[in-house]
């Protein structure tokens, strides 16, 4: 209603008490009625995230179809193809993101996930089958006391580079599914099957084996 409507109304002489209580109980009405039918139509919506929220599925593990996007650096958020992953390493930071959803799955560290390519003929059997043109995934989380794996060096144990955790020294050989080659940790970082699909990674399947931590830091 416009002003001057209003302006109109309340002069009116003929303007009584129970015209505008019969106008407040109409307008009382017509709120409840807009009120119902805004509810009607959000039946079955999703609720939305509140601010400060983490949106739904950014906590799940890495799902089929997933697209990678870098978790830190630059170009964090950014999508990664394989021309963005250096030939023998360093390794690529990762998160999965829902191409669907657009929702980075950055909830849980759990999910960070080391990218790395390297010579296929260097790889076992079993890495090479997981990987795509050399290039491999596996958890960034040491399986020792599930500190983030960060260090891409020489091994204390051989003259090739290893992922290495820095919190007590583990060290990973990549080209062998991240089998443990020195150090406390107690099994090899899981891995995550990779496809590429127009030139971008993708996830080809579930982490092959547990992550995260077996003792608390
Ligand atoms: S948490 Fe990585 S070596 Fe202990």
């Amino acid at each position: 209603m416009s002003r001057s409507s209003f302006t109109t109304n309340s002069a009116s002489p003929e303007n009584s008490t129970e015209p505008e209580v019969d106008a407040g109980i109409e307008q009382t009405r017509r709120t409840l009625l807009l009120g119902a039918l805004a509810s009607t139509a959000c039946l079955g919506c999703s609720p939305p995230a509140r601010a400060g929220e983490d949106p739904p599925g950014s906590d799940e593990r890495p799902q089929k179809g997933d697209v990678l996007v870098f978790s830190e650096g630059d170009k964090e958020g950014k999508l990664i193809t394989a021309a963005d992953v250096p030939a023998g390493g360093p390794p690529v930071h990762a998160w999965p993101k829902d191409p669907n959803t657009s929702v980075v799955r950055s909830a849980s560290r759990l999910n960070e996930i080391l990218i790395i390519k390297l010579d296929p003929a260097e790889l076992d059997e079993k890495t090479r089958a997981r990987a795509v043109d050399g290039i491999i995934a596996y958890s960034a989380i040491c399986s020792h006391a599930g500190c983030p794996v960060t260090a891409w060096v020489k091994s204390d144990v051989g003259d090739k580079e290893v992922f290495k955790c820095m919190c007590h020294n583990s060290e990973y050989d990549p080209r062998a599914g991240a089998q443990v080659v020195f150090g406390p940790a107690p099994r090899r970082l899981a891995a995550l099957p990779l496809a590429l699909a127009d030139g971008s990674l993708n996830v080809a399947g579930n982490f092959i084996g547990k992550v995260g931590g077996a003792q608390p830091g």
